[in-house]
């Protein structure tokens, strides 16, 4: 108790610090709009104790469970607040509501969206299919979802994208969140040499951290945010890799969908929210899974069902070509044409058939 008592002290003097605005290292390539960071809306404990029907075992516990910024309450679903802290039903209604009329909620102007647009930045992976497919190259402010069978090309893409943000963004960061052990310092070296940078210099530039269940994997995400605002480092692209493995493992049989998908839908939110407040490139990968009991259509899918995919802003799937190829198909996309592209995973780069 005494601890959580300090826990809270200490974000309350967090919420007392003057806040970093959009800091420096995720405005490089923009302008001077500020990207409307959860920071605006953060809170002191006591605006938390201000909302009706909360008092301090229940701000204690809406702030363990991680609603620490009136944001996050106003955009809680009830559900989620009666599981996190046991409150009944019009109790948590009434607090996400007070929530909501407290900030200003949501709406941005068309030009200021234009010039959100314009900070956009397009990954080139160095193969002109893949780049074509995608419009210019993996987007920034977006996640992009690639998803297929084993050995489709996945971790390979992750791996090349680690190195070719940076060829772009000379001195900017990238995240690997590696849930499989399947990070190979090895092939970024290769793939660094591939792109005429110096491996060391470019994996020192990766930060990498081994996700050991789904929990651990979501925290990891949650810090995300302070490699930015706190160490000051430029992150440009983060990748989750994969999205989806300890999911699918802990939460096995039907009875538990439900948790899961709920678990994976804030998981994916908090992905979103860190791409669009600081525009970058998110990655994740996503196996499929047979589907015995489909009898029209595709019988593979991914994972994570309607939650992943609606979250992704792109979604590519790739599988096995002839030889050594593979395939990438764009399945879902705001504003470009489905199509696909063929590419061949090389030893230093990924290029075109
Ligand atoms: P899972 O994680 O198992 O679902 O698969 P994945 O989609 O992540 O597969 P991954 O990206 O690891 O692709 C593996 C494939 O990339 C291998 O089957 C090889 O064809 C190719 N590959 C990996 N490393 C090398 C390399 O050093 N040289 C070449 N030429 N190809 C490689
Ligand atoms: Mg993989």
């Amino acid at each position: 108790m005494a601890k959580e008592k300090e826990e809270k002290i200490e974000k309350a003097d967090k919420n007392k610090e003057p806040k970093v605005q959009g800091s420096k290292s995720c405005d490089t390539n923009n302008s001077e709009v500020k990207p409307q960071s959860p920071e605006d809306t953060d809170v002191s404990v006591d605006d938390i104790l201000s909302l009706p029907g909360v008092g301090s075992a229940t701000a204690d516990k809406l702030i363990s469970a991680g609603y620490d910024t009136m944001m996050s309450i106003a955009v809680a679903s009830p559900d989620e607040i009666m599981d996190a802290t046991a409150l009944g039903d019009s109790v948590a209604r009434r607090i996400i509501s007070a929530a909501r009329n407290k900030l200003e909620m949501g709406f941005e102007s068309g030009d200021i969206l234009l010039e959100k647009r314009s900070r956009v930045m397009k990954i080139d992976i160095g193969c002109k299919a893949l780049n074509e497919l995608l419009g210019g190259g993996f987007e920034s402010g977006a996640i992009t979802e690639c998803f297929g069978e084993f050995g489709s090309g996945k971790t390979q893409i992750a791996h090349l994208l680690c190195v070719r943000v940076q060829k772009q963004n000379p001195g900017c960061y990238a995240v690997y969140i590696d849930t499989e052990n399947t990070f190979r310092p090895e092939r970024i070296a290769q793939y660094a040499k591939g792109a005429g940078l110096d491996p060391t210099q470019v994996l020192q530039h990766i930060k990498v951290a081994r996700a050991y269940n789904s929990d651990h994997q979501m925290l990891l995400a949650e810090k995300i945010e302070d490699l930015i605002t706190k160490q000051k480092l430029d992150v440009k692209l983060v990748v989750v890799d994969s999205l989806t493995a300890h999911f699918r493992a802990e939460f096995v049989g039907r009875g538990t969908l439900a948790d899961r998908q709920q678990k994976l839908n804030r998981h994916m939110h908090i992905l979103l929210k860190l791409a669009d407040t600081y525009n970058i490139c998110v990655n994740v990968t996503n196996q499929v899974m047979a589907r015995p009991d489909t009898f029209f259509g595709d019988p593979t899918a991914a994972i994570g069902g309607h939650i992943v995919a609606h979250a992704s802003t792109f979604r590519m799937y790739l599988r096995k070509g002839k030889k050594n190829t593979r395939v990438a198909k764009l399945i879902d996309s705001p504003n470009l044409p489905e199509g696909e592209a063929g590419f061949v995973v090389e030893t230093d780069k990924i290029s075109d058939i």
